[in-house]
């Protein structure tokens, strides 16, 4: 289907941006029979005693099992505002996204398949998707999900691609920065769109829900599953960093969205 003239005789002018990443998407759409397994290792392989390999083969499995579990949740947010949104333009981008977020969740248990099973869920991480998913507002969904959660992912799939090199999970992780880059950038293109038209009570309530949702955010990023526990009490302080850094991400997109910050309360 063509982009242009999607609802003819309006001005549709200011959905350029959204149909851009609608044609970026199936331009980039990847299939997951294109990732080489079997080729190449799934996880990084351990080296030493059997002990110490099982160990560290938990470790990966428990790294996979939170971002099934994620992409799990993104399909049932994305299949959420493609019913949700009523721009034509929207609606053919999450069209996409939908696909996008099933094809990683078929990624993900295949590669949980080749390591031995799932582990633990971030309870967290849980309630963070149910308070978008029961978000009272497009404008605070599409906020949650893609102007944050999916900007902030990319840094986390870089960070496990680093240290996953020639593996299935580092060609995962790389397929799904670039999916995740275009969902993070149409939802900021759209976003900026409902915003123009939104109603300040819209946007202070978008401001509010964000305060609501910061503690658990934090919880969240501070969660660790047993298999790593021991790596989330050396990196405490590390965590506490990179925790600021995203909020502090998160306070720049809302502002360069044109939302009042001055009410955003950081809880570190
Ligand atoms: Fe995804
Ligand atoms: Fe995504």
């Amino acid at each position: 289907m063509s982009a242009e003239a999607v609802v003819e005789g309006e001005d549709r002018s200011a959905y350029a941006g959204v149909l851009r990443f609608y044609e970026l998407a199936k331009h980039q759409e990847w299939m997951v029979r294109d990732v080489a397994w079997g080729q190449i290792p799934p996880v990084p392989e351990g080296k030493g005693s059997p002990e110490r390999q099982a160990r560290r083969r938990d470790v990966w499995r428990s790294v996979v099992m939170q971002q099934l579990q994620a992409d799990v949740l993104a399909c049932e947010m994305a299949a959420q505002l493609l019913n949700a949104a009523p721009d034509p333009e929207a609606k053919l981008y999450y069209s996409t996204m939908v696909q996008d977020e099933s094809r990683h969740t078929e990624a993900w248990l295949r590669l949980t398949g080749e390591i031995g099973g799932t582990g633990e869920r971030d309870p967290h991480l849980d309630t963070l998707a149910h308070m978008t998913l029961e978000a009272d507002t497009l404008e605070e969904k599409v906020f949650q999900m893609q102007v944050f959660y999916e900007r902030l992912i990319i840094s986390r799939f870089r960070l496990i691609a680093r240290s996953s090199r020639g593996t299935v999970l580092e060609d995962l992780c790389n397929r799904l920065t670039t999916d995740d880059g275009i969902h993070h950038g149409a939802g900021m293109a759209y976003e900026k769109v409902l915003l123009q038209n939104a109603s300040k009570k819209t946007k202070q309530s978008l401001v509010d829900a964000a305060n609501r949702l910061l503690p658990t955010f934090v919880e969240h990023a501070l969660w660790r599953p047993k298999e790593r526990a021991f790596i989330g009490r050396a990196m405490h302080a590390r965590d506490i960093e990179r925790l600021k850094e995203d909020l502090e991400i998160g306070v720049r997109l809302a502002q360069s969205l044109g939302l009042d910050v001055s009410e955003v309360q950081l809880p570190v």
